[in-house]
């Protein structure tokens, strides 16, 4: 297992691109496999989470081809089988990797191709995690869906006729909804979902590109300012989608790892440009804005139906905040990163409604609390969440990564702000969503 150690450090200085969104890659990947023609995805994230996704649309007969255009990413042409033209022939057996994104996706897709029949599965981390909450709703649109124990990949989907379901999410999570939205293109009728709380709608904005009818309406009106809106999306059966061109925004999960740092860090000054900023994606810049943040949103634009711009991070001392479930949706990635800067902040620090961590690469909340603590925080582990008590600061240590690529990014972030270092052990799972993460910091740390 690869060690690295980050030592403690000088300010960060300077300015950085992060990496494309990994989210907006795996779905332009998938959206241009379904389309007519091709699809040109500028800015894909070259990282082994999209590659899986690359092989899985080549493997279901789309022709793929990939130009590197910089370290994590690429440029990336893809020619589409149409709705209802993904191949069986061969095999039927999906390498998933490690991407959950990919392993609740593409059932979506694959549950109207009626007459064949595929297998999805993946690493030891994807074989924990949970595919119940699509196999059910899939299953009451008409599909046939095997899985391990009725809950676990491997996941068998034998396509057939779909029809329109009216659905209520039991969790607020994007990937259920994509996989529902994707069947809903291919089922007669219509399908309506209502959402518990908002989740990232990069879906709804890239089928609405792709020419698919979609009708969302706010709930908010029926909200109060203490419940989240519930968002509830139509889509209806289409006859053919048809997706030219996607340029995908910077990555703001992979950015929260730089803005944290520049927080964290005495005397910091970074600038982070083209970072995506849909407003179902970027809670942690609200949360880190209550806990007395320092950033400067600029150069705002929308391309592909998304906003980005350009952030200013410089470092400032922190105070703690509260996080609930409405929030949670909207940071449900960088929660880890909450409980590092609530070990630095004044005060106590509490995530609560975010039992979904527990179900991710690794189960976060397990993962943040032994790890932090393990470096010398204060933290409590809750079913839900976590509590975390700010003592100005951690002793440093070591921290496994536990084959989740957000723990071995966090650790490195701890490790720069922390008294004598950091030991990120399995630092290569960064690899998953940011291959460049460790030269990228490197190249913007000044001398302690
Ligand atoms: C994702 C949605 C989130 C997130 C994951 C990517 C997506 O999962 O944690 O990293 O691309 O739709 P859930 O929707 O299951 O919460």
């Amino acid at each position: 297992m690869t060690s690295v150690h980050f030592a403690p450090s000088g300010p960060l200085r300077g300015s950085l691109r992060p990496p494309p969104d990994k989210s907006i890659s795996h779905r332009a990947a998938l959206l241009a496999a379904m389309s007519e023609g091709e699809t040109v995805v500028e800015g894909y994230l070259d990282a082994a989470d999209t590659r899986s996704t690359l092989d899985a649309v080549r493997a279901l007969g789309a022709a793929v081809a990939i130009e590197p255009d910089g370290r994590d990413t690429a440029s990336v042409r893809i020619t589409g089988v149409g709705l209802r033209g993904a191949s069986a022939e061969a095999g039927g057996r999906i390498d998933v990797g490690n991407a959950g994104t990919l392993l609740r996706l593409l059932p979506g897709w694959l549950a109207g191709q009626r007459g064949g029949s595929w297998t999805l599965d993946g690493d030891e981390s994807i074989r924990r995690r949970p595919v119940d909450r699509v196999a059910e709703p899939l299953r009451l649109m008409g599909a046939r869906v095997e899985c391990r124990d009725e809950r676990l990949p491997p996941l068998t989907v034998h396509g057939s006729e779909l029809q329109g379901i009216d659905y209520r999410l039991p969790v607020a999570s994007a990937q259920v909804k994509s996989c529902l939205l994707l069947a809903g293109v291919l089922a007669g009728g219509q399908t309506r979902l209502t959402e518990p709380a908002p989740s990232r709608d990069h879906t709804e904005r890239m089928l609405r590109a792709a020419g698919a009818e979609l009708e969302i309406e706010d709930m908010a009106s029926l909200a109060t300012a203490r419940t989240p809106s519930r968002p509830r999306i139509t889509v209806r059966s289409a006859a053919s989608l048809r997706l030219e061109r996607v340029a995908v925004p910077g990555d703001l999960s992979s950015a929260a790892f730089f803005i944290a740092a520049a927080l964290l860090v005495g005397g910091s000054d970074l600038r982070l440009a083209g970072v995506g900023l849909n407003p179902t994606r970027s809670g942690f810049l609200g949360i880190v804005n209550r806990m007395g943040a320092l950033v400067e949103v600029d150069s705002e634009s929308v391309e592909s139906n998304e906003p980005r711009g350009s952030l200013r991070v410089r470092s400032a001392g922190l105070t703690a905040t509260r996080i609930g479930p409405g929030e949670v949706p909207l940071t449900i990635d960088e929660l880890p990163l909450v409980a590092l800067l609530g070990c630095f902040a004044e005060g106590e620090t509490v995530v609560d409604g975010a039992e979904e961590l527990r179900h991710k690469e690794s189960d976060r909340i397990a993962a943040v609390v032994e790890g932090l603590s393990g470096l010398g925080g204060e933290l409590e582990a809750a079913e839900d969440g976590f509590a975390v008590t700010g003592t100005g600061g951690l002793r440093g240590g070591v921290l496994d990564a536990a084959g989740d690529h957000r723990m071995a990014m966090l650790g490195a972030v701890a490790g720069l702000a922390s008294r004598d270092g950091v030991d990120v052990q399995g630092f290569d799972a960064a690899g998953v969503s940011y291959p460049g993460f460790e030269a990228d910091l490197r190249r913007l740390l000044t001398h302690a």
